[in-house]
């Protein structure tokens, strides 16, 4: 039997998961670390932490599971998006990483429309100038610290920087560094015209690969640290989304997914290019060679449901302990008590800013419509509905698009509600399927590894063998008409407050 192991760098932990050829997990380790928000807006992260948590997370499904290191066929790595990674000429980070979340980039933002002009941005890279992506960010960094960007020797993203502990390789793949805003995506290069007109020296930046094809391989320090194999293929990898595409089979069009992680993405599978001129929803290589995807980003997901238990759910918490349970699990019990619409709560899931579709890093979250006669439970509800009509509103601009959705999957730690799913599935008005397979980003990276191995000839073909559906949520005509009337209400608030949220950012 062959094994592959794929590697998830996400915002709260790195999971490592070793899996068979067939897709079944042999071992799970996952290692979590923090999120610094020095200011408001502001998000980073320590990539010696993401380092430690990739090794360590490596060596423990490796010893747990009594596998032969040589029959370990290759390794993919996954991982959050957009965070920038400085090192120095030694290879040493320079700073902590801006990570996608962080919102600092608005001056730099301007600055790259002014130069480059809007339309011709997206153009090349497919995207408008957003805050939360690299070029922004490498930009802020020239800006404010100037000593920081003189020692800059590489730059990397979240997951590249882990390739290059495990292989000593500065490289890169299509479906990431399509989020760096340097790629020239409909050709699947670095763009000179972006770079040389940032002023972005190409040599910073790592080689590009398709995501199926190998980078590098293991080397003998990290073989020893870890329990690898010296010289075990590591290939490209994808940004998580892309890499959730292969893990739940989303490589062929009409295929979609919605992932509730910290951020919430909705994702369709393209295979020619689809370009939104509005630039309210991204595009991006996919990990499929000669192929792209849009997605729709809603900030704060998961992160919205995490910031109310963190803070609210003390009790839950308690209880799930004592009852041995998840206590995402006791939250969404308590929130299937109330009826659709909260009790007339809305909830604006702008925690971080938002793109999908408002494009507004100063917008934050609201409560709308509380009562004293609410409580905490239809507050819990009314958060998870308002990140569901977030999602709808990405499904309303690919609707704009033409882009024909006939497969929805649910992913991601939200995509194991039972309740959110419904809600996707009413408000979408469409079956929301999951597949068996929980492991979304990892699974997909391991099996882009068996790709790269020669273990399956295509993408699309290791995505046939291997994953399954197992539940499917149809929609429920009553909550349809009634999760709309709560939707289009929802759609009025961001307009009514848009120069409120501007004016409390610069208070
Ligand atoms: C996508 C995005 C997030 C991150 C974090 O554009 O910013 O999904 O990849 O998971």
């Amino acid at each position: 039997m062959s094994y592959l192991i794929g590697v998830d760098c996400g915002t709260s932990g790195t999971k490592t998961v070793l899996f068979d050829q067939t897709g079944a997990v042999i071992a799970s380790n996952t290692i979590e670390y923090p999120m610094y928000q020095p200011k408001n807006g502001y998000a980073e992260q320590d990539p010696t932490d993401w380092a430690n948590a990739m090794i360590n997370t490596i060596k423990a499904v490796m010893s747990q599971s009594g596998v032969d290191k040589h029959d370990v066929k290759g390794i993919g790595i996954s991982g959050q998006m957009h965070g920038l990674v400085m090192l120095d000429k030694n290879g040493e980070p320079l700073r902590r990483s801006i990570i996608w979340c962080d919102q600092r980039t608005a001056a730099q933002v301007d600055k790259m429309n002014d130069i480059l002009g809007r339309e011709k941005l997206i153009k090349i890279t497919a995207n408008p100038a957003l805050t939360g992506w690299t070029a922004a960010k490498i930009l802020w960094v020239r800006d404010n610290e100037p000593e920081i960007y003189e020692k800059c020797c590489h730059i990397l993203l979240p997951k590249d920087y882990l390739r290059y502990v495990l292989t000593g390789e500065f490289a890169t793949e299509v479906s990431d560094a399509s989020g760096m805003q340097l790629l020239d995506v409909p050709n699947r290069c670095w763009s000179d015209e972006v770079c040389s007109a940032l002023g972005i020296d190409k040599s910073l930046l790592a080689k590009v690969y398709e995501s199926c094809e190998v980078t590098g391989t293991v080397s003998a320090k990290m073989a020893e640290i870890t329990g690898l194999a010296e010289g075990t293929i590591v290939v490209g990898g994808a940004g998580d989304n892309a890499a959730a595409a292969v893990g739940t089979g989303v490589v062929e069009d009409g295929k979609a997914f919605t992932t509730i992680g910290t951020s919430g993405v909705v994702f369709a599978h393209t295979s020619s290019i689809s370009i939104d001129p509005k630039g309210r929803v991204h595009t991006c290589c996919a990990a499929v060679p000669g192929s792209w995807h849009v997605m729709g980003v809603t900030q704060g997901a998961g992160l919205s449901l995490k910031w109310f238990r963190d803070n609210f759910c003390a009790s839950e918490k308690e209880t799930a302990r004592y009852m041995g349970v998840d206590e995402y699990y006791l939250m969404d019990k308590e929130a299937a008590t109330v009826e659709v619409g909260s009790n007339r709560l809305l909830y604006l899931p702008y925690l971080m800013g938002e793109r999908t579709p408002h494009l507004d890093p100063d917008a934050r979250g609201v409560f709308f419509g509380l009562s004293a006669m609410h409580t905490k439970k239809e507050m819990l509800r009314a958060v998870l509905e308002g990140v569901s009509y977030s999602l709808r509103d990405c499904v309303e601009v690919f609707r704009e698009m033409d882009i024909k959705v006939s497969d929805m999957m649910a992913c991601g730690g939200g995509g194991t509600s039972a309740l959110w799913r419904s809600m996707l599935a009413d408000l979408y008005c469409c079956p929301v399927k999951t597949v068996t397979s929980k492991q979304g980003p990892a699974l997909g990276v391991a099996l882009l590894a068996a790709v790269g191995a020669g273990i399956y000839s295509s993408v699309p073909e290791a995505c046939n063998a291997v994953i399954k559906t197992d539940k499917i949520q149809q929609p429920n005509e009553e909550n349809i008409a009634e999760y709309e009337k709560y939707y289009q209400l929802y759609r009025e608030i961001y307009p009514a407050l848009k120069d409120s949220f501007a004016k409390l950012a610069v208070m």
